[in-house]
């Protein structure tokens, strides 16, 4: 075969394959894997019920069945589930916005693909447009996204050591320069892989830099409010003409319904739902039809304050406390803030090998995790930090993330022994 460029970019070896095939292998259940890897989340059963019932809702009511399965929605998503989600956002947030605003598409990491080609790659003035990641480390199905080489780029976060074995990332405003080839800045907020949410005056300092710059700010709220609100901190999503909100269904508990959502501008919802009808023709309703009701009645609010927010909450604690009594004081170690999402991001800053070894390390040792360092892309210089950081998903059972936390102690410790002559303890 002869190959494209285009074949040689996507069907390269990228980080966000080996994470999925990992996670498939993993979820499916026939390898006996402490599954910290992959972005899957939970399984929880108050939830998992309420899909049982819209299902059995959906089998009983002949309309809806069809309407489910047996029609193309437009390019742009079903117009009854558009008008809903612009009622919420409205109603939860005062924001002004009609069903012209949102476009669905098939996850919201098809949105990411569209948006980010859209924004990036050759101008048609043959100038070069680069979309800007102002907070690295950033989510790993970013990375190999755009069609052109080049076109994302990334600033190094600030590190703020906030207490003993904690650190927060910052977005480093002094050298945030948007230069002439800068056509949108792109964040996600709660951030996967950090759990970092950025604070509502980071978000006020990038929207004005957006607005100053005229180029619009990507704000991914995969894990925001108002669902599936996994967040611990009191922050409201943020949206003007300059914002493009990205969310999705996947975890509420459905990332196979495959549903993504897009809040923008009209112009910029038109130019997604036509690039959808190119390469989708449509996007699933499923998702859209399951949901909508909740939506409705406001019960994808409750859902996600009193079921998910509180459990994955509790997750977080636990396995907090599974890594500090796992590491203990002797392991050099830091946790990024834990402040929403489903992750915790460890940082150890004088490990003797490289992450991505760490990774290969653990995982024949029957611990799944993710490399920290696929979630530095686009830097200009290399970073030493890149190569000391593990993403650790704690959606799972919290008793085999508490099994892992001390299987990786144990790992790192021999790590440590071996490099030095097995004096270091
Ligand atoms: C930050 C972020 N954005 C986007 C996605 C894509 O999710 P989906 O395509 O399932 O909507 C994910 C998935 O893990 C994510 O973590």
């Amino acid at each position: 075969m002869k190959m494209t460029r285009f074949a040689q970019r996507f069907s390269k070896k990228t980080g966000i394959l080996e994470l999925m095939d990992d996670l498939g292998q993993a979820m499916d259940g026939r390898t006996e894997m402490r599954m910290l890897g992959g972005g899957n989340p939970a399984h929880i059963p108050e939830v998992n019920e309420v899909w049982r019932r819209r299902m059995r809702e959906i089998l009983a009511n002949g309309a809806e069945f069809e309407e489910t399965l047996a029609n193309y929605d437009t390019p742009q998503g079903k117009h009854a589930f558009l008008e809903s989600l612009a009622n919420l956002f409205n109603k939860e947030f005062g924001w002004n916005i009609t069903s012209k605003n949102v476009a669905v598409t098939n996850g919201s990491q098809t949105a990411f693909f569209l948006l980010l080609n859209l924004l990036s790659g050759t101008r048609v003035d043959g100038g070069m447009n680069r979309v800007l990641f102002p907070l690295c480390p950033e989510y790993i199905g970013y990375a190999d996204q755009s069609v052109e080489e080049g076109a994302l780029v990334s600033l190094p976060a600030s590190i703020e050591l906030t207490r003993k074995n904690f650190f927060k990332y910052h977005v480093d405003f002094d050298n945030l320069h948007i230069g002439p080839d800068i056509s949108a800045l792109c964040v996600s907020r709660p951030t996967n892989p950090t759990g970092n949410v950025l604070t509502d005056e980071e978000v006020r300092h990038l929207t004005s830099i957006a607005g100053r710059n005229d180029i619009p700010l990507i704000i991914d709220n995969a894990y925001g409010a108002p669902f599936p609100n996994i967040l611990f901190k009191d922050v409201k999503p943020y949206w003007d003409d300059h914002v493009i909100l990205t969310m999705s269904l996947s975890k509420l508990g459905l990332p196979s319904v495959r549903t993504g959502i897009v809040v923008a501008d009209e112009a910029v919802i038109e130019a997604v739902s036509a690039c959808n009808a190119v390469i989708s023709l449509a996007s699933g309703t499923v998702g859209q039809v399951l949901v909508r009701p909740l939506i409705d009645s406001g019960d994808i609010l409750r859902l996600s304050h009193e079921v998910i927010q509180p459990f994955y909450k509790e997750r977080s604690i636990l396995a907090v406390e599974s890594m500090q009594e796992a590491f203990g004081e002797d392991i050099p170690y830091r946790l990024h803030e834990a402040e929403g999402a489903l992750f915790l991001w460890l940082w150890l800053p004088e490990l003797p090998i490289t992450s991505a070894q760490l990774y290969e390390r653990l995982k024949d040792r029957g611990v799944l995790v993710v490399s920290g360092h696929y979630f530095f892309y686009g830097l200009d210089d290399p970073w030493d930090h890149a190569d000391q950081c593990l993403r650790l998903s704690y959606a799972q059972d919290p008793v085999k993330f508490k099994e892992a936390a001390l299987i990786m102690a144990d790992e790192v410790r021999r790590v440590m022994d071996e490099k030095a002559g097995g004096r270091w303890r």
